[in-house]
């Protein structure tokens, strides 16, 4: 890697493997969350991932790139600890606020990831890809914030 660009390539790349990660993760999430708001946040979440997904896949297609994907291990760290905290946590209550744990890890993962893969399409002039890199950031901000949401409002206080 020499450029910036050759940086913003190999970052999407990551990125894009991180995401269909997570759609493969989420289904297992869902079906352990025991909090009806919990599951709902999460297949809503869900939906939109794919939709992230396809999205990755415009931005490559703007800059004549075929999609690719690089192992991120970060996201399969981020996972892997989930899925162990999935089958270590026996009260579902409990298990609710683990998920959200992880659940908000992953997205402050992939807010770090998206809002530097979009001041750097701004920075390359890649003025439409960074139109949709900001569009899936937001969402990313937005499941977060709702994760935040429902476990100060009910699911903290059903684990205490
Ligand atoms: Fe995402
Ligand atoms: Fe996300």
């Amino acid at each position: 890697m020499k450029t910036l660009k050759d940086l913003f390539v190999h970052t999407l790349q990551d990125v894009y493997y991180a995401e269909q990660q997570i759609v493969e993760a989420l289904p297992k999430m869902i079906e352990k969350a025991e909090a009806n708001e919990l599951r709902n946040v999460l297949k809503a979440h869900l939906a939109e991932t794919q939709t992230q997904v396809e999205r990755l896949e415009a931005v490559f297609e703007m800059i004549d790139e075929e999609p690719a994907t690089e192992i991120c291990e970060g996201v399969d760290g981020l996972i892997e600890e989930a899925e162990e905290l999935m089958d270590e946590v026996d009260d579902r209550s409990v298990l609710d606020a683990g998920i959200v744990a992880s659940g908000q890890a992953v997205e402050h993962y992939e807010i770090a990831r998206y809002g530097t893969l979009a001041a750097w399409a701004a920075q390359l002039g890649l003025t439409e890809a960074k139109d949709l890199l900001e569009e899936t950031l937001e969402e990313e901000k937005r499941a977060d914030r709702l994760l935040s949401e429902i476990a100060v409002q009910n699911i903290n206080r059903q684990a205490a």
